[in-house]
């Protein structure tokens, strides 16, 4: 098998560890870089991913690196074609995503601002919270055209939407098909009218006060999560998003995915990050994607474009 290309996260914790393992396992990098600020983490997880190659039989080889706030580490994330930002606190329960902005924002700003002067070339996939403020950070940070940073959490949040409904109608999970798009947040927009089961609408499998549930489920989903574990918040899930969307971009492979995207005229909003459906490749968002959307489903990605566009005209302060 030929492997090519070297994707870098930046921040070894439950989020960035989890990823670059999945990314390692594809076994289609050349290189998976690892970072943090922690001395020795980075490098301690890199060392016992690369101990598990024998079992798992990949060759990928993953290079953990301690950086430093003046920068000092980023040399090994030179050449990356893509970069990951996971660098951030997670919430803990009681907390809002958005409760994070101004401690994540120094984070991601520093972060972003390496990433430039190492990675000039890479594709920024950011996932730190608030998301959708993180990402119009990053983009503004690290100066790249805005196809080429992208934020992760529209793959997230459908899968979350996915899983409820198999459980929901006792389904497999390959048939069923649902979306979320809006912001990472409590402006979240999971799409009903774009949802199926085995190919059935799914207000045709599901009574409307079920569905409802399951859309106040899909929006409280990290939370729910987080209210469990007590301290952190989910990972499994938000780490294969993030190495689906990697992989691609490393494939070039034209999916179309529900990602945050710079948006410009699409649905009527413009000039705002927001959760669309998009086509990656290996310059990032190839195009928005236009899915087709009921009235409210519209006027409530229309809602969201207005609460994220808010907080992101402040985050060039932060
Ligand atoms: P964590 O606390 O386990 O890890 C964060 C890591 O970032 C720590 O190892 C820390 O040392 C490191 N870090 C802090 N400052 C850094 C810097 N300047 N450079 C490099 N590394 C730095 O948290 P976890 O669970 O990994 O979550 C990370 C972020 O991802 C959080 O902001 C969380 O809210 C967000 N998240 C986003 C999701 C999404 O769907 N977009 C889903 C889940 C989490
Ligand atoms: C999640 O949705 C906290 O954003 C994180 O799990």
């Amino acid at each position: 098998m030929s492997r090519s290309g070297k994707v870098s996260v930046i921040g070894a914790g439950f989020y960035g560890s989890t990823t670059a393992m999945r990314l390692a396992e594809y076994d289609m990098f050349e290189t998976v870089v690892l970072t943090d600020v922690v001395d020795g983490k980075a490098e301690g997880l890199a060392l016992d991913m690369n101990q598990s190659r024998p079992i798992e039989k990949f060759e990928t080889k993953i290079i953990g690196q301690t950086t430093t706030a003046d920068g000092s580490g980023y040399e090994a994330i030179k050449g990356s074609n893509i970069v990951v930002i996971t660098a951030g606190l997670p919430r803990k329960p009681g907390m809002s995503r958005m409760d994070l902005i101004e401690t994540n924002a120094k984070i991601v700003r520093q972060v972003s601002e390496n990433v430039a002067k190492h990675a000039p070339d890479a594709v920024v996939i950011v996932v730190s919270n608030p998301l959708d403020e993180m990402t119009a950070l990053a983009q503004l940070a690290t100066g790249f055209p805005k196809n080429k940073v992208m934020g992760q959490a529209g793959m997230l949040d459908t899968a979350r939407f996915s899983n409820f409904v198999a459980e929901k109608t006792g389904s497999d999970i390959n048939d069923v098909k649902t979306l979320t798009l809006g912001s990472h947040g409590e402006t979240m927009v999971p799409v009903p009218s774009q949802s199926s089961v085995k190919g059935k609408m799914l207000s045709d499998v599901l009574l409307k006060a079920d569905i409802d549930s399951l859309v106040d489920r899909t929006r409280n989903g990290g939370a729910e999560v987080v209210a469990l574990l007590k301290t952190g918040s989910a990972y499994y899930a938000p780490s294969a998003a993030a190495a689906r969307m990697a992989k691609a971009v490393i494939t070039n492979s034209g999916e179309v995915m529900p990602v945050c995207a710079w948006v410009d005229g699409e649905f009527g909003i413009s000039g705002v990050y927001l959760g669309v459906e998009a086509e990656i490749g290996s310059n990032g968002i190839n195009k928005v994607v236009e899915t087709k959307l009921s009235e409210d489903e519209l006027n409530n990605l229309k809602i969201a474009a207005e609460a994220v566009r808010a907080k992101q005209a402040d985050v060039k302060d932060l």
